[in-house]
């Protein structure tokens, strides 16, 4: 098996992150992953750039992204950099021949997200977005259980994202609050995680009909000197949604939850029953079915473990719990089984564009203040 060579942009939470990934790979995964070889690390400055290669174990730095990407040795290019630089990043990384697995939202504009796909589809290597929740065992048992009809026909989806890293509305601004280098608010940042996973479990999202809010306006800079930045993007985005299957449902986001860390509540309705997950609680899912007797009734808890693979392989006790980190495991063993032709578990750049096109559609649902198709 051929070595795969690893370039990484950025080494931030999300660059530590795939580092991480790719060095326990092939210790989880086992023999049937190739070597992974951590092959260069472009920073925005060489000092950055060096000390993070040393602590994550790459052989080489630099501070020049387009060095990493046309490198030759390089078999696929890792792109966590803030959104405004995927699009550029991305199409580069597949022009010079590259597999591309790029943290979401794809870019700024959907426009960008489009010319994303285009160069993927031109170029025929694997892309992946960085839709690690989707990757948990807990939600594709909830995808089992609803195609063998635990919970009967779908019949109303509520979904809700939210955290609380901008509830102060004295935390600092910051390129997320800037439409030339985050694009969408919340939207692109949390709303998509949300907008993924409905799309996995009940299909996809054709309409929308939305609002949007900022709750701080202005927010102070971060040099202290008493001067504010104006927040250009959404806090908050609430969305009635339609399905392609004609079930409707309800779609609550928000950066500015004071209390919420990672909540990502998934419920689905069904005739027969309902299944609800919470990110929070990333090893439950929680299953009611409507059969038994009437007094014994009530949602049970399923805890992940083993039999519910990739579990397994990080552990073999049930309920020892896996974590934020493993998710992004499992999304590189995926990447590496659609390199080698093998079935797997992604979002790639044409079903990540329908993703944007969702959360744009909700941005523009909100500005028209009127029910839109999504592109
Ligand atoms: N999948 C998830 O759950 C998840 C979670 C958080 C963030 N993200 C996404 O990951 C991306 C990065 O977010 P983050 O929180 O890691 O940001 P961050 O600010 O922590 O890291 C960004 C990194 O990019 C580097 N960088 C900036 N310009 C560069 C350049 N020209 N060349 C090389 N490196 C450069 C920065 O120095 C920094 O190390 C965003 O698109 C964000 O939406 C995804």
């Amino acid at each position: 098996m051929k070595p795969l060579r690893i370039a990484l942009i950025g080494t931030g939470f999300m660059g530590k992150c795939h580092a991480l990934a790719w060095r326990n790979l092939r210790a989880v995964f086992g023999a049937g992953i190739p070597d992974i070889h951590l092959e260069v690390l472009a920073e925005s400055n060489s000092e950055l750039a060096a000390q993070k290669a040393a602590e994550f174990g790459f052989a080489r730095s630099t501070d020049d992204w387009r060095a990493a990407v046309n490198d030759p040795v390089v078999d696929l290019v890792s792109i966590t950099t803030p959104n405004g630089m995927h699009r550029e990043m991305a199409v580069a990384a597949l022009n010079a021949g590259k597999h591309v697995w790029c943290e979401k939202p794809m870019a700024l504009t959907l426009a960008d997200a489009g010319v994303m796909a285009a160069a993927a589809k031109e170029a025929g290597r694997v892309t992946a977005l960085g839709y690690n929740y989707l990757q948990n065992p807990a939600i594709l048992t909830a995808r089992r259980l609803i195609d063998e009809g635990a919970i009967g026909r779908i019949i109303d989806v509520r979904g809700a994202v939210d955290e609380d890293y901008l509830a102060d509305g004295g935390k600092p601004w910051s390129w997320r609050m800037t439409l030339a280098e985050a694009g969408l608010g919340t939207l692109g940042d949390i709303t998509c995680h949300l907008v993924s996973l409905l799309h996995y479990l009940v299909g996809p999202i054709t309409e929308v009909a939305a609002l949007t809010a900022v709750a701080h306006e202005n927010r102070p800079l971060a040099d202290g000197g008493g001067a504010t930045g104006v927040v250009e993007n959404d806090d908050i985005a609430h969305a009635l949604v339609r399905f392609a299957s004609g079930v409707g449902g309800v779609l609550q986001s928000s950066r500015v939850a004071h209390g919420r860390k990672n909540l990502i509540r998934i419920e689905i309705h069904g005739s027969l029953g309902m299944i609800v997950f919470d990110q929070e609680r990333l090893n439950e899912l929680q299953l009611y079915t409507a059969d038994g007797p009437a007094e014994t009734r009530g949602f049970r808890t399923i805890l992940t473990g083993p039999q519910h693979a990739p579990y397994g392989l990080f552990c073999p006790a049930p309920g020892h719990q896996l974590g934020f980190n493993d998710l992004k495991v499992i999304e590189a063993a995926n990447i590496v089984a659609a390199i080698e032709g093998r079935p797997s578990h992604l979002i790639d750049f044409a079903s990540g564009y329908r993703i944007e096109a969702v959360i744009h559609a909700i941005a523009c649902s909100a500005q028209e203040q009127r029910w839109l198709a999504v592109a």
